[in-house]
């Protein structure tokens, strides 16, 4: 397992359509990319991560669901669709991508999401709260959507100088470096 680095607001993968996944092309490496998938969210404190957000073009996200006093719940999605949305939901979001920015986003409250799971299984997910926020950010992601996107035009403006001093910063993180390095002693 490997912490990788996450591609910042600017490079266009973040911006491109993934690719859809073909389970059985891909479930020989799968278990190793989403293992490191997970490795760096939780390295930096993310609830999920869209497989373009670690340079990798395929329509795929995890996600973390953290509970107090138990165990996060740990969620893959390939392939993912929204089905129904309702309601609507205006809290306050940031992004792995997008490190010390945050905005409020129109979302809907709860959806319903057709994905398959880690085991190439067809699910249905029914989620609220947080967890719809979450699954709405990551499929946003994986078409190429990235959260500043669904600010309205004056929002966009006031954010702008702020991301252009933030981006500057972005060129130089690198998550890949938090990996442990064995110190020989
Ligand atoms: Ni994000």
């Amino acid at each position: 397992m490997a912490i990788r680095r996450i591609c910042k607001y600017g490079e266009p993968i973040l911006e491109r359509k993934t690719r859809k996944v073909d389970f059985d092309a891909v479930k020989k490496t799968l278990p190793a990319l989403l293992a490191d998938m997970f490795e760096t969210m939780e390295a930096v404190g993310g609830a999920g991560l869209a497989a373009n957000q670690v340079g990798v073009d395929l329509r795929l996200a995890v996600i973390s669901i953290k509970r107090e006093d138990e165990p996060p719940v740990n969620i893959v999605i390939l392939n993912p669709e929204i089905t129904e949305k309702s309601g609507v939901s205006h809290e306050e979001e940031g992004c792995l991508s997008f490190p010390g920015l945050f905005a409020k986003v129109r979302r809907a409250a709860k959806v319903k999401v057709r994905a398959l799971n880690e085991k190439g299984l067809p699910i249905e997910i029914n989620a609220e709260g947080l967890f719809a926020k979450a699954l709405q950010h990551e499929i946003d992601h994986l078409d190429g959507l990235v959260f500043v996107s669904r600010l309205p035009l004056m929002s966009r403006l006031k954010l702008k100088p702020a991301l252009l001093g933030l981006k500057k910063k972005w060129k130089k993180m690198d998550e890949s470096r938090l990996n442990k390095t064995d110190n020989a002693s």
